[in-house]
């Protein structure tokens, strides 16, 4: 086969699913690479044009174990014609669970051909000076395994006539997938409690990079001390670009429950590939 394009459709955040999939697109090195953002809702409103020599890279983060809820309806909207797809889901060193697999089950009903799977580590969302958690991650080790990857993923497309004759990966998980038991948790505590980063007034500088940076908009733009608690992914993208740390999570359940998690996830994990030849 030959690759013309990648088209790299990606959610993204706090931005480390993003350089991932650049690296593996890097590595297949093709004559064109496209990044297709889907962060914000508001790019979420057109598929993909894919053409005949094309690949894509569906590529997302973790979030419970599974594919993040927020994409769904996108992603089970998209429609491919035989196109191979390179399936990447994006951990912070707890473990990816049923992500990949869900993800390569959305792509096989819309009609990809899955040409290989990759659950790549990076700084976990939560992450932050006082909790670490795969702090600086992907590393150079990280960047270098996913432009292997992509150069892998090259010469298997290459040694096949069409995307019909590549060899068909199998992704592990379970069925039905695991469910995300802390998304359910927190959807019932908002009824109570605001379960989203706040803004501390004293420290903020009114920039606005928070409204700016939020993927569902729930920071208002006119007042960036308002968020709207059941808008907000908790993703963390607004407290990792905030130049003061104004925004934080001040809720005590949360914080202790990334105390713990920071406790758990000490021990380095490396990248899961699924390609075979
Ligand atoms: C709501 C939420 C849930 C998450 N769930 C998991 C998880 O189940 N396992 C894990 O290892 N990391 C989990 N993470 C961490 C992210 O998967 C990880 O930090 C990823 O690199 C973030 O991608 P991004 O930088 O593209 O936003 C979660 C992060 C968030 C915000």
């Amino acid at each position: 086969m030959k690759i013309k394009s990648v088209r790299c459709v990606c959610f993204s955040p706090t931005g480390t699913t993003k350089t991932i999939a650049e690296s593996i697109a890097q590595g297949i090195s093709p004559e064109f690479i496209e990044m297709i953002d889907i962060t914000k809702r508001s790019q979420r409103n057109s598929q993909p044009l894919l053409g005949e020599d094309d690949i894509v890279i569906l590529a997302t983060p973790v979030y419970y174990g599974r594919v993040p809820e927020e994409i769904l309806p996108y992603l089970t909207s998209l429609k491919a014609t035989q196109t191979p797809v390179v399936l990447v889901a994006v951990y912070g060193n707890r473990a990816f669970e049923d992500a990949l697999k869900e993800l390569h089950d959305i792509a096989v009903d819309a009609e990809f051909i899955p040409a290989a799977g990759g659950a790549f580590v990076a700084e976990h969302s939560y992450s932050s000076k006082t909790y670490p958690i795969a702090p600086n991650r992907p590393d150079e080790s990280d960047i270098r395994k996913a432009q292997e990857f992509g150069a892998a993923i090259r010469k298997k497309l290459q040694n096949v006539e069409s995307s019909g004759h590549l060899t068909a990966i199998t992704i592990p998980g379970q069925s039905p997938y695991i469910e995300p038991v802390n998304l359910n948790m927190i959807k019932e505590a908002r009824s109570f409690v605001a379960v989203t980063p706040e803004t501390d007034a004293s420290k903020c500088t009114l920039c606005g990079q928070c409204a700016e940076v939020c993927p569902t908009g729930a920071i208002s733009p006119e007042d960036v001390t308002q968020t709207d608690r059941w808008q907000c992914l908790i993703c963390f993208a607004c407290v990792k670009i905030c130049p003061e740390e104004a925004r934080q999570m001040n809720e005590p359940n949360f914080q202790s429950a990334i105390q713990t998690l920071q406790q758990n996830c000490q021990d380095r994990k490396e990248p899961e590939l699924f390609l075979y030849k």
